[in-house]
Formats: structure tokens, C-alpha cells, sequence
């Protein structure tokens, strides 16, 4: 997106919610790859989704330093949960207290460990999922997932357009061949339907069918 497009939405577009904007700040301030997070408009869209579906309960995979799971919480019905599973457990106490200052610090239940391994065995459904993990397995994070949406519920999948390499079929990048495989999986998959929408480094949006 050009400067002058970006400025534009911004400008059109409700600020930033301050502790949002300090959690973006100290994250690239105190971590390694702070491209990874979430963004304000991605956030703001994320945020958006959730307040139309208002979930129940909310599966998000990849928690890093929070953004995006403070922004989804906020479509939550009262008592509703948001359950967001983390690899590295060096992020966990640093996410827990951005939760907590953005006031979700009851409605986010935080895990560690691989959500592939994890998901199975959650009793759980969901209304909403978000996919934002390691994107060499989107495709086994996509068949836990999809095990554990109602009928009728959405799954969000981040970085369908892997900065344009997703459409590059000859690429040897594991993590773009990721995402290619995924892209396929669910272009031909018959229960679902589908919408990529081409917000930042792309979002799939997909609703599990009856
Ligand atoms: C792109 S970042 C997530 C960004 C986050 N959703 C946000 O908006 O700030 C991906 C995260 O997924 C985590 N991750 C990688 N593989 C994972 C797995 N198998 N299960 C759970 N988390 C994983 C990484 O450690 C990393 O923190």
C-alpha cells in the first residue's frame, strides 16, 4: 500500500487504543521479528469480525505478544472466553500483563505448547478461530481446528499472501510452500466457504458450513 493510501485510512480510520499502541511500541522495542504482530488496522479489522459474530468462545493460535488477541476479546458476549495457544513460553508473563491492562486479563486463557498437539484435546467448541502460527503448518493447524468450530462459525487465517510469494508455485521458501498448501487445501475443500481479503499480508476468511 502506498504512504499517501495508508495515511488516508488512518486518518479515516478510530485511533489506535492506547494500550494497543504501547504494546506494539514494547514489542519492537524488546523483541526479536516485532513485524509479527498485529498491526492497528489488521487489529482494528479483527476487532470488527469479532463484535459482529459475538463469540462465545474464541481459538486463537500464535498468541506472540498479544495484539491480536486483545483485539478479537473484544467481541466476546459476556462470559465468553478467548483460549490463545503460544509455542515459546518466554512471551507468556510479558502478554498476560498487556491482557490484563486492556481490561481481558479474566477472558483470555493463555496455553503453552504446540496448538496442534493441544487443540485435539480441548472440549470445547468455537465460534471464531484465528490461525497466526508457524505457517509451515497452517494445513494441521487448520484440520485441528476445523474439528472444533460449530457449524455456522468463521476461521481466520493470517498471511495467505506471504508478501506475493504465495502465488510463486516454484518457490523453495518451506515457509511459502506452507501457505501455498494451505491456500489449496482450502481452495478445494467443499465445506467451507471462502474470501481472501488483501488487509496487510492477506486474511482468509472462512465459514464452516452446516
Ligand atoms: C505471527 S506470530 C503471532 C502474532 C500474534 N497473533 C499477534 O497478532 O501479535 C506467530 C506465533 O506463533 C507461535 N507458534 C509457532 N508455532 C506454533 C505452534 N505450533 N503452536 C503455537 N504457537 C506457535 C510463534 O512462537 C509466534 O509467537
Amino acid at each position: 500500500m502506498n504512504r499517501k493510501l495508508e495515511q488516508f485510512i488512518l486518518e479515516n480510520t478510530t485511533p489506535e487504543d492506547p494500550i494497543l499502541e504501547d504494546l506494539f511500541r514494547q514489542t519492537h522495542i524488546r523483541f526479536v521479528n516485532p513485524n509479527m504482530s498485529t498491526g492497528h488496522i489488521q487489529g482494528k479489522l479483527l476487532e470488527f469480525i469479532s463484535m459482529m459474530i459475538k463469540p462465545v468462545n474464541i481459538l486463537e493460535i500464535g498468541t506472540f505478544t498479544g495484539y491480536s488477541a486483545i483485539c478479537l476479546s473484544k467481541g466476546l458476549q459476556d462470559g465468553g472466553k478467548l483460549i490463545t495457544i503460544e509455542l515459546n513460553d518466554e512471551l507468556a508473563d510479558f502478554a498476560r500483563s498487556y491482557f490484563v491492562r486492556a481490561g481481558a486479563g479474566s477472558k483470555i486463557i493463555q496455553m503453552n505448547g504446540k496448538a496442534q498437539e493441544i487443540i485435539p484435546g480441548l472440549d470445547l467448541m468455537f465460534d471464531l478461530a484465528f490461525i497466526d502460527g508457524d505457517k509451515r503448518e497452517y494445513c494441521e493447524y487448520f484440520r485441528a481446528v476445523y474439528e472444533k468450530v460449530r457449524p455456522g462459525g468463521f476461521i481466520l487465517a493470517d498471511n495467505v499472501l506471504w508478501g506475493g510469494q504465495a502465488m510463486e508455485m516454484q518457490t523453495t521458501d518451506p515457509q511459502a510452500k506452507g501457505i501455498i498448501e494451505f491456500n489449496e487445501m482450502i481452495r478445494t475443500h467443499e465445506n467451507i466457504d471462502k474470501l481472501i481479503i488483501p488487509v496487510r499480508d492477506g486474511l482468509t476468511l472462512i465459514m464452516k458450513k452446516a
